[in-house]
């Protein structure tokens, strides 16, 4: 069971990092977009077709007192001719090209040859449009070299709200999606980098969690977000990275990137979007590892395979998944905890779960092995 939900949150993972890549304006290339009867659509605008969006009661029909509008994600015409989509998709057959001929280092020149056509200004992709906004990026990317201090956040606690009930609903919501994302991200890596053994464990995994939640907690103190694995890790291992050398590697470069915000905050979404989709490819490829034939596996698998993207949550997906899983097994486990605890003189087990389930150690010998 371990096994499939591993896999599961593999696929899963690359199917939410195309949901993020295909669907943001601002985090990806924008290729979906919002529609008001559909949810989703295509998309593709330019942003001077694009509106945003303000929630109005359905009643009356007049704005809700304290709503804000949503970023600019309703394309009204023009879809589909957004130039930095196009740049986008440009990039992405060029790191496609280079995958398929095997070319080392073909994400990060696929990125590269983006953001250096995109820094241009007065082009139709520019990344500094001339805008008060475009003007602004434009000038902070000039200096080039910069460095912050994080006196505003480092260390800013406020207990005020502890004795609330607020607190520890934010607290328990936090600590449960930060353990299913970290879990989901890392045995997906793990798996991904080849490292995990039959019984779904791999080596140092302890260490491993150790290290994140310790980084997470460093990081919070500090006030960044959160420090921890990121699904991203993934172009490393598909590039050959296997060992620690990597990360401590990608941690100097991170450490370099600390004085050059400017250059690095100025590498456009549409850059960044086409790796991630071809990641998201790379991971696919364990869903040939569900049983589809098998409805026990292929349902849940399916469920949380679609609840991921669509309501962008890994958790989500997660509860979706291991729901269906438990209800679609009830039956099966009923059964072999009647033949366990309520039917010890020898009748046989008519169970047809063919194999799949082991519910442990305790039931060892002829009700066991189902
Ligand atoms: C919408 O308006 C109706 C009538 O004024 C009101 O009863 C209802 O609470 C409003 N709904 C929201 C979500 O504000
Ligand atoms: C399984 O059943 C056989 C025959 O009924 C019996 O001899 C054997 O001891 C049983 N094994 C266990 C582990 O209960």
């Amino acid at each position: 069971m371990f096994f499939l939900f591993l896999c599961l949150v593999i696929c899963f993972v690359s199917t939410i990092s195309l949901r993020t890549c295909l669907c943001q304006f601002f985090t990806g290339i924008g290729l979906v977009g919002f529609s008001s009867s559909t949810l989703v659509t295509l998309g593709g605008c330019a942003p001077e077709h694009r509106a945003a969006l303000l929630p109005v009661n359905a009643t009356t029909g007049t704005a809700i007192p304290g709503v804000t509008a949503s970023s600019a994600v309703l394309c009204l015409n023009h879809r589909m001719e957004s130039p930095t989509l196009w740049l986008a998709l440009g990039g992405f057959v060029l790191i496609a090209y280079c995958l398929v001929h095997r070319v080392k280092g073909a994400m990060i020149y696929g990125i590269v040859v983006v953001t250096a056509i995109s820094w241009f200004r007065n082009t139709p992709v520019t990344a500094f449009p001339n805008t008060p906004a475009g003007n602004q990026a434009y000038s902070y990317f000039k200096e080039v070299v910069s460095l912050h201090k994080i006196e505003k956040t480092a260390g800013a606690f406020d207990f005020s709200d502890f004795g609330k009930g607020v607190f520890w609903e934010a607290l328990v919501t936090f600590l449960y999606v930060d353990i299913l994302d970290t879990t989901g991200t890392l045995y997906s890596l793990a798996r991904f980098a080849g490292f995990v053994d039959e019984s779904g464990n791999f080596e140092g995994q302890y260490f491993a969690f150790m290290s994140d939640a310790t980084a997470i907690v460093i990081g919070s103190l500090l006030g960044t977000s959160p420090v921890t694995a990121y699904i991203e890790s993934s172009t490393g291992i598909k590039e050959g990275g296997r060992t620690g050398l990597t990360a401590l590697m990608a941690g100097f470069y991170f450490f370099l990137a600390l004085f050059f915000t400017p250059l690095l905050a100025s590498i456009p979404a549409w850059a960044v979007g086409p790796p991630l989709i071809l990641v998201g490819v790379m991971m696919m490829r364990c869903v040939t590892e569900i049983d589809w034939e098998d409805m026990k596996q292929g349902i849940p698998a399916f469920v949380t395979l679609l609840l991921m993207p669509l309501t962008y949550s890994i958790a989500y997906g997660l509860i979706g998944g291991i729901g269906t899983y438990v209800v679609l097994h009830l039956w099966d486990w009923g059964v072999q905890a009647w033949v366990y605890f309520g039917n010890k003189n020898g009748a046989s087990a008519n169970d047809n779960s063919n194999g799949r389930i082991h519910m442990g150690a305790t039931t060892n010998g002829n009700t066991s092995t189902v």
